[in-house]
């Protein structure tokens, strides 16, 4: 198997047609609670992958599921921010929506959390996600989501814009826009 990441969290090994995310033990916890957390956030995890490809939502297909590994179908793209044009960025908001229509919080809305394979976008890497119905988790969600284009893309206002344009999709759209620019305010005060 190829090692595809590595982060302290976890490792991401490809085995064929799939790959395997293995959450890796943390020395610093005892091992019982080390264990526990791991256990958890994989579980966790694959729960919400499945909840988003229920609410429509293109994510890689689990496998398998054990204590420490979730074993998913290989998305053969590239990552959004590699690929980035308006028309997939409003794609991105209009999977946003959905998600946060269900109360689907991704919790690490990057660039590189989306990946595009032919005119499909996926959206990977739900271990810091959770269910939640408030405005201010989602506007976090946008707001990490724009902060990554702001500090890697040069057009970062028109591709919110582009965002927007498919965020809208969510009902409750005007809230979470508006409570983001105050975490913004927030953000630059602190
Ligand atoms: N199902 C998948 N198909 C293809 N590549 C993947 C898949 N899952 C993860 N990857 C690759 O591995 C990287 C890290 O995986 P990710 O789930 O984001 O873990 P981390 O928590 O370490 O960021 C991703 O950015 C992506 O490049
Ligand atoms: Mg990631």
């Amino acid at each position: 198997m190829e090692v595809i990441s590595h982060c302290a969290e976890a490792i991401i090994l490809r085995d064929g047609d799939n790959v395997v995310k293995r959450r890796l033990p943390k020395r610093y916890r005892i091992r019982e609670l080390d264990e526990m957390i791991r256990r958890q956030r994989t579980k966790s995890e694959a729960k919400l992958i499945v909840e988003a490809r229920k609410a429509g939502v293109p994510t890689p297909v689990i496998k398998d599921l054990s204590d420490f590994e979730i074993v998913m179908e290989y998305i053969d793209g590239r990552p959004l921010k590699e690929v980035m044009s308006e028309e997939l960025v409003r794609k991105a908001g209009e999977l946003v929506a959905k998600l946060h229509e269900r109360n689907i919080i991704h919790g690490d809305l990057t660039t590189t959390n989306i990946l595009v394979r032919g005119d499909r976008i996926y959206l990977i890497d739900f271990g810091l996600g959770y269910f939640d119905e408030d405005v201010e988790s989602k506007a976090v969600d946008l707001h990490v989501f724009f902060q990554t284009l702001e500090s890697t893309e040069i057009k970062a206002e028109e591709l919110k814009k582009s965002f927007l344009e498919g965020y809208k999709r969510y009902k409750g759209w005007k809230a979470v826009v508006e409570r983001e620019k105050e975490i913004r305010k927030r953000v630059r005060y602190a």
